[in-house]
């Protein structure tokens, strides 16, 4: 077991303005030697093993993200890594353990309230992008044997978003079936990026049929080998929406959207869900300005519209259980990136030529 160290290389978000305007990820600067705060009772030191990022990483880091951020703060939600430490009240963790980070340090089931919004990583409170990194004992999971510390890494923020989406919020009414058999179920997953490909695998692993889109022909091959019943290019076929109903048994509509385009995507859902179906809103990476279908549509529709905001710490663990028992391998994208190279990263989520999740190695020995 390694020593307890006294200080790590962190990075930090300084501003959420730019300080070079020539630079938009200027706002991110890379610290050596930065104090590790002394554990209080509920607290947990982790040895970062990997990390990955998310499209929220970009929007906070070019100041694009609807929420707002203290600064300085430490950026990111998903990290896996080793316990070093744990404080004089932590009862779920010891030294040795594997774990990965939850988004949110303290939401532990149901909705999220706006405190435990407020305690989500590297957006209300500091997240993980620091080698040594301080957790509160309820934003971990311990990883089971079948799922290594770089899997780990990537569960956090769009793993658990995907679950959320297709099996409620642990904890309430809508959630109280968790991994249940989708057979019969349609759902329909936008684009390749990380929360969509996580919905996909664990739609497929329930019996789903999965209706995938994509703007790219190579990455059409990867979801077909993922199993996507049915793949739509959303680049050369804009109604892609109606095609995916008519893919669906008697035009009956999907049951499960996973909605992570936002303004201009909405319509093309609207056109695509069954009645009784439900659009689980989720992203922006369409843009924030679009054509808004209208409420009377919805009516005509019945079908249900669901705010996703990641889920709670009762809904990871079941998400991590399934995972571990269907043995589904989280997708990781070819390209990795050191710890220093943070900001290349970004920019290589920014280009979108990645497939899955893209990984910043820590300390990757620890795997
Ligand atoms: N609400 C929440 O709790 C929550 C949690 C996690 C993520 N999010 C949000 O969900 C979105 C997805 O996050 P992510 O981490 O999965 O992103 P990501 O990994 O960066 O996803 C990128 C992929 O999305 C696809 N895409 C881009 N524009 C699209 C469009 N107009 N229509 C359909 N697909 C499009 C592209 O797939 P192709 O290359 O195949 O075209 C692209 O490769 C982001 O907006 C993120 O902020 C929200």
């Amino acid at each position: 077991m390694s020593a307890i160290p006294q200080t790590t290389t962190r990075w930090r978000l300084t501003s959420r303005t730019p300080t070079d305007p020539t630079d938009t990820l200027s706002t991110l600067t890379l610290e050596h030697d930065a104090p590790i705060p002394t554990l209080s009772p509920t607290q947990v030191l982790i040895k970062t093993a990997y990390l990955s990022l998310n499209y929220r990483d970009l929007l906070i880091a070019t100041n694009q993200y609807g929420f707002p951020i203290p600064t300085p703060i430490i950026p990111g939600s998903d990290a896996s890594g080793t316990v070093l430490a744990v404080g004089s009240s932590v009862t779920h963790f010891q030294p040795g353990d594997k774990v990965a980070s939850s988004f949110f340090a303290n939401s532990p089931t149901g909705y999220n309230s706006p405190q435990a919004a407020g305690t989500a990583l590297g957006g209300g409170v500091d997240g993980v992008y620091a080698k040594y990194c301080v957790y509160e004992e309820t934003g971990l999971v311990k990883l089971p044997e079948q799922i290594s510390l770089v899997e780990g890494a990537t569960l956090s923020c769009a793993g658990m978003t995907a679950w959320t989406a297709l099996y409620g919020y642990a904890g309430t009414e809508d959630g109280k079936n968790p991994g249940r058999s989708l057979e019969g179920e349609t759902v329909l997953v936008q684009g390749t990026g990380g929360v969509s490909v996580f919905a996909l695998q664990i739609a497929k692993a329930a019996g789903a049929t999965v209706i995938a889109t994509t703007s790219s022909e190579e990455k059409e091959k990867r979801v077909r080998e993922l199993g996507a019943d049915h793949v739509i290019n959303y680049k050369t076929t804009p109604n892609w929406g109606e095609v995916a109903k008519s893919l669906t048994k008697d035009n009956k509509g999907i049951d499960h959207i996973i909605e992570v385009g936002g303004a201009n995507t909405l319509d093309q859902s609207f056109k695509a869900v069954a009645a009784g179906g439900t659009i689980n809103i989720i992203g922006v990476l369409s843009g924030f300005e679009g054509a808004q279908p209208s409420l009377t549509q919805l009516i005509y529709l019945q079908a249900k519209i669901r705010g996703i905001l990641v889920g709670n710490l009762e809904g990871y663990k079941d998400f991590v259980d399934y995972l571990a028992k269907k043995q589904i391998k989280p997708v990781v994208d070819e390209k990795r990136f050191k710890f220093e190279e943070y900001k290349e990263a970004i920019r290589y989520m920014e280009s979108g030529k990645h497939f899955g999740k893209i990984i910043v190695e820590a300390d990757p020995a620890q795997d």
